[in-house]
């Protein structure tokens, strides 16, 4: 397992491309499924996850191509063809590897009429449950069952007949899913408290140019008319969000300057409200953002929530930056139950953050220091790395594999906006 070696207390400043969004990628895939034509994605992020998702689906039979992709690039074009499915079935040692494969459900079980699925699991920030996703599939008349690890979902003869369902809390993934299967329905089909993430609105469009007929994008009513076949589309991914707030955290820590491009201001509003709330200029420039900042970090109190609320995945990031605040942070974590396992390791690092059931209490500290942390998730690993990044001296982040599942050649990266870093193998 690798490790990433930061030499801290550099000032990054430059410009950094914001590669396509790994949370939109990961359910716009499936949706070859849906056509026996081909599906083309542009800007693909060049992740781990996502070459699981591509062994995933070439485990269906669809094919999958990839073009025009040097090695100093970012980003790849994939065309996908789901011709003719040789399997419905997602087995147990792709699935437990990558939780975002229980999005092939919705989609097979509207091109197949069944699908089979192993559970999930949970991973380190959650059990992960997946009731809802069911909930969802039922109300539009699938028949599910769960045996031996399996869920097995089938549609009636002639296909799902559509129907209707109000989600009792906001889920992403049940929303892409009931999206998925709902576009091949016989009839209309509605959600209510459906996810409004930018990644659903992502997902939308490329259904969308696919010949489905949604209303209500954007918003937590959506309105679904069944169509009879879907065709083929080339769509490009949106960008991704996350990784551009993660990289604004890291400027901001250092006393950098860096302009992220690529990136829509609209997407991470929540975020830009906190980094400015902190104290960090934020300024929107042609095809991205300026991040700057010229004084102390300052203190900020705030609750992640469903989109447009701050993202959880955005929590553990921002922590790392408001360790060097002058004052105390309060953030609290509503939508994981277990998403502040970097708080140990950033004490370690010289951080002083008390957490309490689910809230946080960052008390700003003038240094952190460089130490050995160990990666427990994804995003807990990019906070360690923007806290070593401000550590002055060396700082080794262990398990590093939890970094290339949502982080584009994350070391090119940093070292183009002058951050002094290196992985090594085999810890
Ligand atoms: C997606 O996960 C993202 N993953 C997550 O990003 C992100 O943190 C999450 O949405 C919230 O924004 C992908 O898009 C691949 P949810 P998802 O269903 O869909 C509960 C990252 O770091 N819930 O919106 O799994 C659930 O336990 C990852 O990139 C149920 O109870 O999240 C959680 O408390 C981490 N039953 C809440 O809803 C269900 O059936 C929100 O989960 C489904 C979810």
């Amino acid at each position: 397992m690798d490790t990433i070696i930061i030499r801290g207390g550099r000032r990054l400043s430059g410009t950094l491309p914001v590669s396509g969004a790994k949370n939109s990628a990961l359910t716009l895939l499936p949706c070859a499924l849906l056509t026996d034509e081909a599906v083309t994605l542009r800007n693909l992020p060049r992740l781990a996850d996502i070459d699981s998702f591509q062994h995933l689906l070439n485990q269906f039979g669809v094919s999958t191509a990839i073009a025009g992709a040097r090695p100093e690039d970012f980003g790849r074009v994939m065309t996908l063809q789901a011709t003719r499915l040789t399997s419905t079935v997602a087995p147990y040692d792709l699935v437990r590897k990558m939780r975002a494969s229980i999005l092939v459900l919705g989609p097979m079980l509207a091109r197949a009429g069944e699908a089979t699925v192993s559970l999930p699991g949970g991973c380190a920030i959650g059990n992960r449950p997946i009731d809802l996703h069911l909930k969802a599939l039922e109300a539009f008349g699938a028949r599910i069952e769960l045996a031996a690890g399996y869920v097995r979902a089938y549609a009636p003869d002639g296909g799902l007949p559509g129907g209707e369902y109000t989600f009792p809390v906001v889920s992403v993934g049940a929303t892409e899913n009931a999206l998925m299967a709902a576009v091949l329905a016989r009839g209309t089909s509605r959600l209510h408290n459906a996810a409004r993430e930018p990644e659903i609105v992502d997902l939308c469009q490329l259904l969308v140019a696919m010949g489905a007929q949604i209303e209500g994008i954007g918003t937590s009513d959506l309105t679904i008319t069944g169509v009879a076949r879907l065709h083929g589309a080339t769509y490009m991914v949106m960008p991704d969000r996350i990784e551009a707030g993660s990289y604004a955290c890291a400027a901001a820590i250092t006393g950098g300057e860096v302009t992220l491009t690529g990136v829509r201001q609209a997407d991470m509003a929540a975020t830009v409200q906190a980094l400015t709330d902190a104290g960090v200029h934020v300024a929107a420039v042609r095809d991205g953002l300026h991040i700057a900042t010229d004084g102390p970090l300052r203190p900020v109190t705030l609750a992640t929530a469903p989109f447009p609320g701050f993202a959880t995945d955005m929590q553990a990031q921002l922590m790392a930056m408001l360790c060097l605040a002058q004052g105390s942070s309060v953030l609290t974590e509503t939508i994981f139950e277990n998403r502040y396992m970097h708080v140990p390791e950033m004490n370690r690092m010289g951080a002083r953050i008390e957490t309490h059931g689910r809230t946080a209490i960052v008390h700003g500290v003038d240094r952190l220091i460089g130490a050995d942390v160990m990666a427990t998730d994804l995003r807990a690993s990019m906070g360690l790395v923007i806290a070593g990044l401000a550590a002055a001296d060396e700082t080794r982040v262990h398990r590093v594999y939890h970094l290339d599942r949502g982080y584009e050649r994350l070391e090119e990266k940093l070292a183009l906006i002058g951050a002094d870093v290196e992985r090594v193998g085999g810890d």
